[in-house]
């Protein structure tokens, strides 16, 4: 992550101690715990019975994870960054788990696996297999596996865009199509009068695309949770 502001005052005061971190991925970790949750939460709980315990990997600082606590599930995260695990420390019915989400094995099967923040996208096609293989090992027969894309149009059509999210503005901009379906762009997020760029590369995966990456994991697209297709449900074959 390129530090792509000052901070206004010039200084760490107001700031909590590890505010300036950030995941592996450059993911800012003051970020990702301010964000609201949106909809995703909702989707995924209305594709999952009542109470259905989720494994949730790359779950970040929690935004997702404390939601669908609220909707009535147990959930285990994965995140490979301890700062942002941290931020769910002691918080009821989560069991937070520091690792890879690439060759986990928890040994244990869930209702859902959740795969958010567009990771199958990974510019790297056989981390994308490798992540899908992860929820494959862990989704229990009859359970469902929520991934999330990016949407395809979206992503190809490459506008720069601003938009505020609860207290933090996203701007994404700079798109630069690279080989083989793959586009890289810069998030640059704001919030509390910082801001963070991230530079970000992604491997745009059309349905089609989907439908092979699950196959070959051995899952099927049993349909998607949005209008605009960006949250696919995967079942076990
Ligand atoms: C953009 S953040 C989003 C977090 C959360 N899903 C959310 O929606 O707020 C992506 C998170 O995925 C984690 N992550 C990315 N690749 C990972 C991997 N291979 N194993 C474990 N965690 C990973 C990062 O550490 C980061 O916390």
């Amino acid at each position: 992550v390129v530090p792509a502001g000052a901070v206004a005052s010039g200084d760490r005061a107001g700031r909590e101690p590890g505010a300036g971190a950030t995941a592996p991925d450059g993911s800012p970790v003051e970020v990702f715990r301010r964000l609201p949750p949106g909809p995703a939460p909702g989707l995924v709980h209305a594709a999952l019975p009542d109470a259905a315990e989720i494994l949730e990997l790359g779950c970040g600082a929690g935004r997702l994870t404390r939601a669908l606590v609220e909707l009535g599930h147990r959930v285990v995260a994965v995140d490979v960054s301890a700062a942002m695990l941290a931020c769910l420390a002691g918080v009821a019915g989560v069991e937070t788990i520091e690792a890879d989400i690439v060759g986990l094995d928890l040994g244990r099967a869930f209702g859902g696996v959740v795969l958010a923040s567009y990771l199958v996208n990974h510019p790297d096609a056989a981390t994308a297999a490798a992540l899908l293989a992860t929820c494959r090992r862990h989704v229990a027969a009859g359970g469902t596996v929520a991934v999330q894309r990016y949407d395809p149009v979206w992503a190809s059509e490459g506008v720069a865009d601003e938009v505020r999210v609860g207290e933090v503005t996203l701007a994404v901009g700079g798109f630069t199509p690279t080989a083989g379906g793959r586009v890289g762009t810069v998030v640059t997020y704001t919030v509390g009068g910082r801001s963070w760029a991230q530079r970000v590369e992604a491997r745009i995966l059309t349905d089609a695309d989907v439908g092979r990456l699950a196959a070959e994991a051995r899952l099927a697209v049993a349909g998607w949770l949005d209008a605009y297709r960006t949250w696919a449900r995967l079942v076990p074959r």
